[in-house]
């Protein structure tokens, strides 16, 4: 199916209409940003990296299950997606703490959560993606109370079979960020993507605080050996 018009590029994607309205192309860019787009680079190969990954993990959920936009990959960082209304929350997944939790919380990195912390932010740049509570997303009408509650279980649901998952590679689920959306028939649907951009991913063999980091913080702390990271990622999760 070949792209026509680009309807949207994002930070890490361009979306493509194409000949079928109920479908979209995603390609899936090197480019990197972080901090809400305050620091820029590009990391080598990580279009197709993500791209791949997102494909098998989407391929491994929809076998359980769990409601995806995939379609399949024309290309290695070319995505169809079934096109969605996307709902303008990251939902973020917390198996242990990391990242701004610390930072606001003063939480020490690496306390294990137990329940796993299931958090919605605004996707919205101009707001920095703020945390809101569930009062506030009845109150911007950014979704149902009916559909928080669907998204919450999905979520955990797919939290237990990442979380499964990346242990059989030797990787540990620190935490993630997922978006959602509604389908033509009104469904929820997983969408967006899952990747070392939106998953902190730590080596299960690996103490070291640095050597164990396997994802996008590689890139937000200068930690050097991004690519190579993100592609032993790509090989762990491919093999199983
Ligand atoms: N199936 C889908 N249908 C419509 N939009 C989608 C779908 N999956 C993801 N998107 C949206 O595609 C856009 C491009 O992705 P990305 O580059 O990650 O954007 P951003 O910079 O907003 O994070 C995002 O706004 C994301 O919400
Ligand atoms: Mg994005």
């Amino acid at each position: 199916m070949t792209a026509l018009q680009k309807l949207y590029e994002g930070k890490a994607k361009i979306l493509y209409a194409t000949a079928d309205p109920t479908v979209l192309l995603a390609c899936y860019k090197d480019d990197a940003t972080a901090f809400n787009a305050q620091k820029r680079g590009t990391i080598a190969g990580k279009g197709r990296i993500n791209c791949t990954m997102a494909a098998h993990l989407f391929r491994k959920l929809e076998a359980a299950g769990v409601p995806t936009h995939f379609v399949n990959c024309p290309g290695p960082d070319e995505m169809l997606v079934r096109a969605l209304t996307i709902v303008p929350l990251e939902v973020i997944v917390r198996n242990i703490a990391a990242g701004s939790l610390c930072k606001q919380t003063g939480l020490a990195l690496g306390t294990e959560l137990n329940p796993p912390l299931v958090e919605f932010c605004y996707k919205n740049d101009d707001f920095g993606d703020p945390l809101v509570t569930e009062g506030r997303i009845y109150a911007m009408k950014l979704a149902t109370p009916e559909q928080v509650r669907e998204i919450e279980t999905l979520t955990r649901r797919i939290n237990d079979l990442l979380r499964e998952f990346f242990q059989q590679c030797g990787i540990t689920l620190v935490d993630f960020k997922i978006e959602f959306g509604i389908d033509a028939g009104g469904r929820i649907v997983l969408g967006d993507e899952i990747s070392p951009d939106t998953c902190r991913l730590w080596d299960a063999q690996e103490s070291d605080p640095v050597a164990r980091v396997l994802d996008k913080d590689r890139f937000r702390q200068d930690l050097g050996n991004v690519e190579g990271a993100y592609q032993r990622v790509l090989d762990k999760v491919l093999a199983n």
